[in-house]
């Protein structure tokens, strides 16, 4: 009997504060009409003064665990992929440790921009898969508003501050993590970066350096490129074939990644889930938010074949499949 690392339950939190298309209309030189079309965004949500990045771990932690029906007490490691942690030092996960009382958890974070989430998952399967009785929960959490130029109309439109979660456990059967599939190309950095408060660029470094500077076209090219190759690499790595794939979960930075993909990988619209209306791009958060409201609207049966696959600044990029 194979034991797979099973999903237990899932949660996520955004902030209360929402932000449309029509604020952003008073703010800056922008339409309603231009980020609707160009990107799928209608609305984001923004964390407020005071509320930071382990707040919002917190609570999507909590909802995960009332799912799971685990305790704090009962985690072994928490592991939260993100590009915004509260502070440098320390991580965002030993904050989430203090916060949630899990005594006994290793804490750390992981780095890997939008692929945070499934790079984090992925290193949760392998503990997972050597010691099947760990509790192990695993986040994605943002406040990107805070690292977002809002005088920069190429990006301010698009980042938004959210956080998901899901704790993970060792299973007896078939159900839980097939196969995972991280990617990375450094040559690439400079298309998506964000420099400041790194130290090649201290704090008094150039100003405004601390916010987001990507070179959205370029990295467009990219994403679809390598959404797509890993996607294929996935599901063959699994032994299934793209038409038996129930739900497609990718990261939601475009609608129109979104509308390419699902012609190249030729889904029907009712299995690739999109929020990205909703949200915006939430980097590290978004796949696990969008895992969570797919998991409780019941767009996730027992034995469903899920695929979630994220592109972002790096470039990483990753794959995962789950028979639920
Ligand atoms: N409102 C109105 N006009 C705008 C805005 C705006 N908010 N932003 C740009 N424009 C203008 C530009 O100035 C340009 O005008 P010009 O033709 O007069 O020069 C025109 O619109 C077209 O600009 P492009 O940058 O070519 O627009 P594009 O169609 O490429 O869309 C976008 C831009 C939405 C950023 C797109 O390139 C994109 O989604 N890229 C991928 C982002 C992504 O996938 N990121 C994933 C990783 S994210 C992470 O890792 C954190």
């Amino acid at each position: 009997m194979t034991t797979r690392t099973k999903i237990l339950g899932t949660g996520s939190f955004v902030p209360e504060k929402v932000l449309t298309n029509k604020d952003l209309e008073t703010m800056i030189d922008t339409s309603d009409e231009w980020i609707t079309t160009r990107t799928g965004i209608k609305e984001r949500h923004i964390a407020q003064d005071g509320e930071n990045n382990s707040d919002l771990a917190v609570k999507a932690a909590r909802a995960a665990l009332e799912m799971a029906q685990v305790e704090p007490e009962e985690l072994d490691l928490i592991i939260v992929g993100t590009l915004t942690p509260d502070m440098p030092m320390p991580s965002v996960a030993c904050l989430v440790q203090h916060a949630l009382g899990a005594r006994k958890a290793g804490a750390m974070d992981v780095s890997a921009t939008c692929s945070g989430f499934l790079y984090s998952l992925s290193v949760a399967d392998k503990f997972v898969r050597c010691s099947p009785d760990m509790k192990i929960l695993v986040i994605g959490s943002e406040v990107l508003s805070r690292r977002t130029n809002w005088q920069d109309r190429t990006t301010c439109v698009l980042f938004a501050d959210g956080a998901g979660a899901a704790v993970v456990s060792g299973s007896q059967g078939d159900e839980g993590i097939v196969s995972t599939h991280l990617h990375a190309d450094g040559s690439l950095w400079e298309l998506l970066t964000i420099r400041g408060h790194g130290t090649a660029y201290p704090l008094d470094g150039k100003k405004g350096c601390q916010y987001i500077e990507m070179q959205g076209r370029d990295v467009f090219k990219h994403a679809v490129k390598a959404l797509e190759s890993v996607a294929f690499e996935a599901v063959d790595a699994s032994g299934w074939t793209m038409e038996e794939l129930d739900l497609l979960i990718a990261h939601q930075a475009n609608i129109r990644i979104l509308e390419h993909l699902r012609e190249r990988l030729s889904l029907p619209k009712d299995k690739v889930f999109i929020n990205i209306h909703k949200y915006g791009n939430t980097s590290a958060a978004s796949i696990p938010i969008a895992l969570d409201e797919a998991n409780r609207q019941g767009r996730l049966r027992p034995g469903d074949k899920l695929l979630m696959i994220s592109f972002g600044g790096g470039f990483t990029w990753a794959g995962v499949t789950v028979k639920w």
